[in-house]
């Protein structure tokens, strides 16, 4: 099976390219494919004919976005149109990452992939568009919402706490957003369930549990031995260009049932992580 990778280089795209590797891979980053580019993806797809894409390109600057709109409606929207209308050209499965972004926070219990969508943010929105360009310009295709990903390659929320640590003996964290963090390689690994299954749609697929940043923050800590003051403040306290979801807890029920490999819990995760991150940065390639 040919595969084509998409944004192969950002966080989720390399560990994909790991999870993958015994696979035959076409690995593009965006100088190789610039997804923006009707003509040049169609050609590029119908050119390497591969079995199967898996788009992980997007723009990810979530407060950017607010202020560079057209350029993340590009990438997050024109861009999954593309690789959608070149797909069902060659009658191909696309599968495509959106956010819990698309989602207005407002709900106190975990989102099913039928709940009222309302993107808060310049981001949400042009994910959302990308999802909807999707489902009308694609005939077989996986949509997966996750959250607040965090993994070894480029920058997240996870190694920016244990950065900090190194400098800092009080971090502040909002503790009123409440998310399931998810781990980018148990998403790459979700990922391969797809590679053979017909059941096309749109999943939440987030490892398992909730928590607000505060709390994952104290994890963090807990589990890396770190003596660190986590003082927890209100998302008002700590305003940010991008309005962000108060929860947006996904439930992953509908890919349970569909028969699909459960996720883990995010402690578990964390853990898993942290054991590779401290590895890496004790053999000093971090
Ligand atoms: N990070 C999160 O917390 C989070 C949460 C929920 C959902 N997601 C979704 O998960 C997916 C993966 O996110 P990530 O954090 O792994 O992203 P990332 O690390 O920011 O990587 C995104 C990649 O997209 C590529 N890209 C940007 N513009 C492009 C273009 N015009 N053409 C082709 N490639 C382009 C970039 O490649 P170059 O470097 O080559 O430009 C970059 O490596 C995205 O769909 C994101 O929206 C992320």
């Amino acid at each position: 099976m040919k595969i084509l990778i998409t944004g192969a280089y950002g966080m989720l795209g390399s560990d994909l390219r790991e999870v993958l590797k015994n696979y035959e891979l076409i690995c593009t980053g965006s100088k190789d494919l610039d997804i923006t580019d009707e003509d040049a993806v169609i050609d590029f797809i119908s050119e390497k004919m591969p079995d199967f894409v898996i788009n992980a390109a997007a723009y990810t600057a979530v407060d950017d976005c607010e202020t560079h709109y057209d350029e993340a409606y590009a990438v997050n929207a024109i861009g999954p149109k593309n690789l959608a209308i070149a797909c069902k050209k060659i009658d191909v499965p696309l599968v495509h990452i959106s956010t819990d972004y698309v989602f207005d926070g407002s709900k106190k219990t975990p989102l099913v992939e039928t709940d009222k969508l309302g993107p808060q943010s310049a981001y949400g929105k042009t994910k959302l568009a990308g999802e909807q360009f999707i489902q009308e310009n694609a005939e077989k295709y996986f949509i997966l919402r996750t959250a607040w990903l965090y993994g070894l390659h480029g920058g997240n929320f996870v190694k920016t706490m244990l950065e900090l640590a190194e400098s800092h003996d009080e971090i502040t964290v909002v503790n009123d957003q409440i998310g399931s963090p998810t781990y980018s390689l148990d998403l790459a690994v979700a990922i391969t369930n797809l590679l053979n299954s017909d059941k096309y749609g749109i999943y939440h697929v987030t490892n398992e549990g909730e928590c607000s940043w505060y709390e994952f923050a104290k994890l963090i800590f807990e589990f890396s031995n770190i003596d660190v003051k986590v003082i927890p403040v209100s998302t008002e306290e700590f305003p940010r260009p991008a309005p962000r979801p108060h929860y947006s807890v996904l439930d992953n029920k509908k890919w349970n049932a569909s028969g699909f490999v459960p996720m883990k819990d995010y402690k578990e995760a964390l853990g898993g992580f942290l054991s590779l991150y401290n590895f890496f940065k004790t053999m000093k390639k971090i």
